[in-house]
């Protein structure tokens, strides 16, 4: 007995060393990065973005970072230990960003006023997120000496002047980004820009093929046209970083500060979702990132109505941006007729619960929805949407097919692409007609094709070396293991427009060309006149003679 338990207490001792070795062996192997002080800034008014960086911050949350976040918005998804400082904007500015919402979702915008809707909402957009940062609750956060964070995560939208942030808060400094590589954030990040053979988000290419001329050339175009663009943003951010920054001598110039971006994280997945394009290292593919693994619990009534749906239930969402007053009245009762219409059961998202579109047994209204964990129902056999960039992938990845009601952004180039996939079919919101609306309804929901499609994307989307949770933790303890990412850095971050293209080496080899061949001309000119000098003489001197007869 006594024996045994000696035997035992060694083999306990024999574990515990065996334990501590272990511990140690992956200490050694990949040492763990724990509890680093993570802040994030995210002062883009755009609740789909929000969702994406939050979803970014709460896998560090919950891998044990102690993680801040900055925002000019309250957060939908979020993590018990996060720390959250609201800087939002005040409710004349609120009005203005929604005023111009509604009138793109009311009117069939002409040129005019889809230009001046966006500059006029773009212009704001991006000037209030400069006061953000220049407000104390944010300061605080610097000035404070007893801060110390470990990187910095800046959302990107149109605030490039924002990478000043790593500098001032010494510490490496990651972008996220809601979309695809698009060009600036390729630009300091240093990913190749390709205009013949990766389209801009407004071309469509069907997988595997290649542009042709007329796509190339649009391509080249909007590519040039965004570029125009993106200097006049430049020419701001400059402004923008002279500002917050312009009176600390210890501040590196806006341009240094452009080349110091550790990493960005995309919310794409190139393999299957298209472009395929080759990327640095330092561009993470994170697609899918706001959703979950594994779905959270339906709320009780939702989770009912679902349940008892016998013929299959619809979801239908304009997203967060699109209010139900902003889109026309009638159109509205047009959608409610042929919804209330239908056999299968629809949940509704509507914001004023007081006035909504109609009573009808099988329609559910809801201000709120946990659309991603709804799409996960397996009764769910079409989404409508607004062919948001967030719902879009959510669909895709339940294998959910879509009728598209795109109104604005990037929402009717993410519908053509969806339809070209054959993942299901648009219409469009403005000119809307119960009959083309009924007959998209029933094409999408009773062809199998496009289900059938979309399961083949999904087992795609899902297939990945690591999940889009796990890419963001390995690659931002990796920066912090690191202290950056200085060594993975492309070269094309140092070079200029000249350098990148080789414009000086087209030149110096055209002026080489140019010179070999004058030389050439004249070797051959006076060869031509030693040889046949004599004749070529007696012949010009016939000539002459002729004319002058
Ligand atoms: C977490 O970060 C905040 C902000 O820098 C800091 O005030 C706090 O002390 C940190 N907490 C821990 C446990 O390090
Ligand atoms: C570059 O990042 C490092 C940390 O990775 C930081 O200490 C430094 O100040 C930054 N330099 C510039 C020019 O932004």
């Amino acid at each position: 007995m006594v024996n045994m338990m000696k035997q035992g207490r060694s083999l306990i001792s024999c574990s515990a060393v065996g334990v501590l070795l272990v511990a140690l062996m992956a200490t050694l192997h990949a040492p763990t990065v724990n509890g680093a002080n993570i802040l994030g800034v995210f002062t883009s008014h755009s609740p789909s973005h929000l969702i994406i960086h939050m979803s970014v911050m709460k896998a560090l949350a919950e891998e044990g970072h102690n993680v801040t976040v900055v925002s000019s918005m309250p957060a939908k998804v979020t993590h018990k230990s996060i720390k959250h400082i609201l800087i939002p904007l005040s409710e004349s500015e609120e009005k203005t960003l929604n005023d111009g919402m509604a009138v793109m979702a009311k009117e069939k915008p002409s040129m005019f006023t889809t230009l001046k809707t966006m500059f006029g909402s773009l212009g704001l957009l991006i000037n209030k997120q400069v006061d953000v940062l220049e407000d104390e609750r944010f300061t605080e956060l610097y000035k404070n000496k007893g801060n110390k964070f470990d990187a910095v995560f800046v959302g990107f939208f149109f605030n490039m002047y924002q990478v000043g942030l790593g500098a001032k808060f010494n510490c490496p400094l990651i972008v996220s980004w809601s979309g695809p590589p698009m060009e600036q954030v390729d630009n300091v990040i240093g990913n190749p820009i390709l205009t013949s053979s990766v389209p801009t988000m407004n071309v469509v290419v069907t997988p595997g093929q290649p542009m042709n001329f007329k796509q190339r050339l649009t391509n080249l175009l909007s590519t040039l046209g965004f570029r125009v663009f993106a200097t006049f943003l430049e020419y701001k951010n400059s402004g923008f970083y002279t500002r917050l920054f312009g009176n600390d001598p210890t501040m590196p110039s806006y341009a240094d500060a452009r080349k110091n971006v550790s990493l960005i994280f995309c919310n794409s997945h190139g393999i299957s979702e298209g472009p395929i394009r080759p990327n640095v290292p330092g561009v993470v593919e994170i697609g899918g990132i706001q959703i979950k693994e594994k779905p959270d619990a339906l709320p009780q009534d939702i989770k009912e109505f679902l349940d008892n749906s016998k013929h299959g239930a619809i979801l239908f969402s304009l997203g967060i941006n699109l209010k139900g007053d902003h889109i026309k009245q009638s159109t509205i009762q047009k959608i409610f007729k042929v919804l209330s219409g239908l056999k299968q059961n629809v949940i509704w998202k509507w914001d004023d619960l007081k006035n909504t579109p109609g009573k009808s047994a099988n329609i559910l209204y809801k201000k709120w929805l946990p659309q991603d964990d709804i799409l996960a129902h397996p009764k769910i056999k079409l989404f409508i949407t607004h062919a948001g960039k967030g719902g879009v992938a959510e669909a895709q990845y339940h294998a959910v097919p879509m009728l598209a009601l795109p109104v604005f952004a990037d929402q009717p180039g993410n519908a053509d692409k969806l339809v070209r996939s054959g993942y299901g079919l648009r219409v469009d919101l403005l000119s809307l007609e119960p009959a083309e609306f009924k007959a998209a309804l029933e094409e999408v929901l009773q062809n199998p094709s496009f289900a059938k499609k979309l399961q083949q994307f999904s087992k795609l989307y899902r297939d990945r070396p690591m999940t889009a949770r796990e890419s963001v933790i390995y690659w931002t303890n990796y920066v912090l293991r690191h202290h950056g990412a200085a060594h993975m850095q492309s070269p094309l971050v140092r070079m200029n427009a000249i350098e990148s293209n080789n414009l000086d080496l087209y030149v110096l080899l055209g002026l080489a060309l140019g010179i070999v061949i004058a030389i050439n001309i004249a070797l051959f000119k006076c060869v031509c006149r030693k040889c046949f000098g004599k004749r070529c003489a007696k012949k010009n001197a016939q000539k002459s003679k002729v004319k002058k007869n």
